[in-house]
């Protein structure tokens, strides 16, 4: 051989573009999608789109498709409705419209409907596919099952594809599953019971089409690429607090047989909201390719979140939602529904990055705006002392610092990723991302978009074609897994549990909300900030009552009432005791909380105690509104009540709290020991104005409050502000503030429990200002407001 190498080189060369060919015939692969409930709502609007978005991303490349449009409608209809939605679609702006119509028609070619009912049905459809495969000298690469269906028929068609569906060995099964994933933890475990008879868990893609949102499938791929900038940002040393909104103008009418199960927390704070949490506060992988990581991660982050109270969310419902459902569900005259349209909710993260920041995830329908964004606040320890004229251009320090992804709608109409220039410049995929353009005028967040580095998609894609692209393509880490899904059910079952019977506000929709849906929080709490007194709490059992409370949205004596049963009631005075005082440690720096005796205190001392750890006591005062002329440690004396039911539980400090002084010199009261002008004093001292922020009153049988008794002059007016009184009843001797004192505080409330104050609560239904013969009839704050809460019994008998 003359030139032994020249022969090895070509018959390398060979072999390799034999194993090529070998190679190439080895992956052309045919997938085929079905498409269960083609003639669907969903699928006209989104899922034909998305196919044929795969189909333009992936024809011509290393597999061939086939799509199948199923559904119970009968063949001829389906058959038509499917060639109208085909015709409707669209291509991209950057496709040549020749080739738009091209890859169009080619795509049309390969669709077709069929009436998929029977298990014979699913037999021959298994069938022709292989036939298909054969036909075309193709191997099976795999087959997508696109559920878009309610989720009664879910068991039926899997049991179906399980038995007469699945490809041959080598190929796979992917079966996409559309939410709800059940109702609360018990049913989603049973759903994924179910589910998991009949698909691996690597078989089975939930989607949530938030997932999908461009801006919202960019934030691990931004955090990734920004680690360099975040890395020193990203934890409760410099966050403030994260944002998670999606707000909507629309309202659940023709659609409230489904709503009125679910309601806005499981529609969307339970998945899509909490994924988008997620993705903020979990670890960034090493890798975030890898499907497998970013799920061990995303759980992680799951595992981290803060079980939730009763006090973490606020509720509120449009006023015309409960008409509806009564039109659309032939309900009763009656019916009123708890059913939720608006949620707040405070989350936080038991974890050493994300300790004490709050996440604040809200969800509503028919607000103000179409808006939906996860806004990352940081915290801001400049000031500046140059006039802010003088700041450099939109880099100043001062500024708010904030990170957006911008998932859509709002003022911006698209999705962005805005980054406030005094932060970073960011880097994203140009290939994907663009730089916005100026716009000017217009303002986010109340700073001029100049405030940001801002960027959108360079190609908008809707959610639905991006998922359809990562389900072909294999990625796991878009979807729901089985784990996730119950990991989240499990944070947010017993909140709804707890909210069950709790009647949202009602709320007039759209602009005319103005404040009243806005909310503060503090500590583990969140509150409305305008409060909304006057509804009835509805009773416990199995149904609610909320038609009651519509009823007896009641004034009692010209001021607001709550009624509702023992139990409900202290538990929502206690939840304003501590909404009052949240609000007033933020204003004020203090509360100045003044406090009867009596028993029907009792149970709100120990709600107080054991319940609401978000409450400021540090900042907290506590006084006494009245005291019976004992030693402090004697089991009747009104402190005593105080110190066993609440003060040995909680953490007040000594100087804050503030007996009465009915003890000096060793004597009990005795005027010469002057206990009330110290207390007088005390009170003028350190409670500015000596306007107490809250009392708390009963009333008596007899019209008693406070110590202030029937026939004993005391107290009921002039200048003292502590006296001391009278009692019919042993120990005779008490001291009490004065109606002038209780008249100047900011809030009263008073506390009526129980049959036996039925008499005198109907009776002093009908009495004017007559604090002589029932001094309770004297308390009318002059420019505070009064609450009354009444038990059933005291108030209906
Ligand atoms: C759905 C909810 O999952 O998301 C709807 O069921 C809600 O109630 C919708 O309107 C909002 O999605 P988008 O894509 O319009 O923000």
């Amino acid at each position: 051989m003359k030139h032994p190498g020249c022969w090895k080189m070509l018959t390398v060369a060979m072999c390799m573009a034999l194993l090529g060919c070998l190679q190439a015939q080895e992956l052309r692969g045919h997938v085929s999608v079905i498409l269960l409930g083609a003639t669907g709502d969903l699928a006209r609007k989104y899922l034909w789109q998305g196919l044929f978005q795969l189909y333009l991303d992936e024809a011509g490349k290393d597999y061939s498709f086939s799509f199948h449009g199923a559904a119970l409608t009968s063949t001829k209809q389906g058959q038509a409705f499917v060639a109208k939605v085909l015709e409707s679609l669209s291509c991209p702006e950057d496709v040549a419209p020749d080739r738009c119509a091209e890859l169009k028609g080619q795509f049309q070619r390969l669709s077709a409907y069929r009436h998929l009912a029977t298990s014979e049905d699913y037999v021959a459809l298994s069938k022709d596919i292989e036939a298909q495969v054969q036909h075309g000298g193709l191997r099976e690469a795999g087959r997508i099952f696109y559920f878009s269906v309610p989720p009664f028929a879910y068991a039926d068609i899997a049991r179906n594809i399980n038995s007469s569906c699945r490809p041959g060995p080598g190929a796979w099964l992917r079966v996409v599953l559309e939410k709800p994933f059940g109702h609360d933890h018990l049913s989603a475990q049973q759903l994924a019971t179910e589910l998991g008879g009949f698909f691996r868990e690597e078989e089975m893609y939930r989607v949530d089409h938030y997932l999908g949102k461009q801006a919202v499938a960019q934030i691990l791929p931004f955090r990734d690429q920004n680690r360099k900038a975040l890395d020193g940002l990203w934890s409760r040393h410099h966050v403030e607090r994260v944002e998670i909104i999606m707000k909507e103008t629309v309202d659940a009418e023709g659609r409230t047989s489904f709503y009125e199960e679910y309601g806005v927390i499981r529609d969307v704070l339970q998945n899509h909201l909490t994924e988008v949490l997620t993705l903020v506060a979990m670890e960034l992988p090493h890798n975030i390719s890898s499907s497998e990581s970013v799920l061990q991660h995303k759980l992680r982050a799951f595992r981290a979140l803060r079980g939730l109270q009763k006090g973490s969310a606020v509720l509120g419902q449009y006023q015309a939602y409960s008409e509806q459902v009564r039109r659309e569900q032939q309900r009763p005259d009656s019916f009123r529904s708890l059913t939720p349209t608006f949620a707040g909710v405070l989350v936080h993260m038991d974890n050493l990055r994300w300790e004490g920041v709050p996440f604040i995830l809200m969800s509503g329908k028919a607000l103000d705006e179409r808006v939906g964004y996860v806004r990352i606040l940081f915290r801001n320890q400049a000031y500046c002392v140059l006039s802010d004229e003088r700041w450099v251009a939109d880099q100043s320090q001062c500024l708010p610092r904030q990170i957006v992804f911008y998932i859509g709608h709002g003022e911006l109409g698209s999705p962005a990723v805005l980054v406030s220039r005094n932060l970073f410049r960011p880097s994203l995929p140009s290939e994907s991302w663009k730089e916005l353009g100026a716009r000017p005028g217009l303002r986010l967040f109340g700073r001029p978009l100049s405030d940001f580095y801002a960027y959108r998609p360079v190609r908008e894609q809707d959610a639905y074609s991006v998922l359809i692209s990562r389900i072909f393509h294999g990625r796991k880490d878009s979807f729901v897994t089985t784990e996730h899904l119950l990991a989240s059910w499990g944070f947010w079952t017993p909140l709804l549990d707890s909210l069950a019977h709790e009647v949202p506000r009602l709320y007039p929709g759209g602009a005319e909300n103005g404040h009243l849906l806005d909310f503060e929080f503090g500590g583990a709490q969140l509150c409305f900030s305008q409060q909304q007194p006057e509804q009835l709490v509805p009773g416990p059992g199995p149904a609610p009552m909320p038609s009651g409370f519509q009823v007896l949205k009641a004034k009692y004596r010209e001021s607001p009432l709550i009624s509702a049963w023992p139990e409900e009631l202290i538990a929502k005075l206690a939840d304003d005791i501590e909404a009052t005082a949240v609000r007033a440690v933020r204003r004020f720096g203090t509360f100045h909380l003044a406090l009867s005796g009596g028993s029907s205190p009792v149970p709100l001392f120990q709600q107080l105690a054991t319940r609401h750890y978000g409450f400021p006591w540090a900042h907290t005062h506590l006084w006494l509104v009245d005291e019976r002329c004992v030693p402090l440690w004697d089991p009747e004396s009104n402190f005593q009540h105080l110190q066993t039911h609440l003060l040995q539980h909680i953490r007040v400090p000594y100087y804050n709290i503030h007996p009465m002084p009915v003890h000096l010199h060793q004597r009990l009261c005795a005027e010469e020991d002057q206990g009330a002008q110290t207390y007088a004093s005390e009170i003028s001292a350190l409670v500015a104005n000596s306007s107490f922020d809250l009392v708390l009153l009963g009333m008596g049988a007899d019209g008693h409050t406070a110590s202030l008794f029937p026939q004993s002059p005391s107290g009921l007016d002039g200048e003292q502000l502590v006296v001391l009184t009278e009692s019919p009843s042993r120990p005779f001797q008490r001291m009490s503030l004065s109606l002038p004192l209780i008249n100047r505080a900011r809030k009263v409330a008073v506390l009526v429990m129980g049959r036996v104050k039925r008499e005198i609560t109907m009776l002093v239904s009908r009495v004017g200002h007559e604090p002589k013969k029932w001094p309770i009839s004297g308390v009318l704050p002059s420019s505070g407001q009064l609450v009354w809460y009444m038990d059933y019994e005291a108030f209906l008998g």
